[in-house]
């Protein structure tokens, strides 16, 4: 039980206001078209390029968990084929993470989901959520569901909300500042202040 009022965080530290957001039945799906010169593709885990892929879409809004593993620990997370990663390729190069992690029952999470900058606003998020909510439900699941965090981007929530899942938690999380470990530069992700002390 965390009590009312400030808590003072200390410095190296960030806090990640999460909100837990899912849906229990399949929402009505829009007909979106996939955007000009793109193709959906499933990937397969490769360490160089899921590093480079996860660092090109999320070093902006201070995604890091992933570079903490290692290259074994993250073979074997991929390796399980209830977690499944599609891409969208333009111009030959995977430029969207999409991550759906069936290895709970009758659940899929929404592990990971984003697009590099240039892709965001052109249609191409609306396009791989459809695909998402359709892999999804093609499985006898009943419940889909994800987490958002204030870091993302602030598109990210409304554009959930209005894909049909519904806000059910919240949870508060601190962990050490990954450009301070170096996990991340120190360029990362500017609308986070960095409080070094
Ligand atoms: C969250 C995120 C995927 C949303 O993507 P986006 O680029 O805003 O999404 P889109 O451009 O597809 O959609 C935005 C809206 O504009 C519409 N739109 C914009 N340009 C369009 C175009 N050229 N053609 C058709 N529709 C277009 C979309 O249909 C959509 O409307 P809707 O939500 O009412 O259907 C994206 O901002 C992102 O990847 N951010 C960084 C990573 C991140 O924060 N991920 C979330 C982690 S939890």
């Amino acid at each position: 039980m965390i009590a009312n009022g400030s808590h003072d965080v200390p410095a190296g530290k960030i806090v990640m206001a999460i909100t837990r957001l899912e849906m229990k039945t399949k929402p009505p799906l829009p007909d979106v078209a996939l955007p000009q010169g793109m193709t959906f593709e499933a990937v397969k885990f490769d360490p160089p390029h899921y590093r480079d892929l996860f660092t090109r879409v999320g070093q902006e809004w201070l995604w890091y968990s992933r570079l903490n593993k290692s290259d074994r620990e993250l073979a074997a997370h991929f390796s399980d084929p209830k977690v499944q990663m599609f891409t969208l390729r333009k111009d030959g190069q995977d430029e969207a993470m999409l991550e759906l992690d069936f290895r709970v029952a009758e659940e899929c999470e929404l592990a990971y989901f984003g697009l590099t900058a240039p892709l965001i606003g052109c249609g191409a998020g609306r396009f791989l959520m459809t695909q998402a909510i359709t892999l999804a439900w093609e499985q006898p699941i009943k419940r889909f569901h994800l987490k958002t965090c204030n870091y993302d981007s602030p598109q990210a929530l409304g554009f959930y909300l209005r894909s049909g899942f519904v806000p059910y938690g919240r949870q508060i999380e601190i962990d050490d500042d990954p450009r301070l470990t170096g996990v991340v530069p120190t360029t990362a992700a500017p609308h986070v202040p960095i409080i070094a002390g």
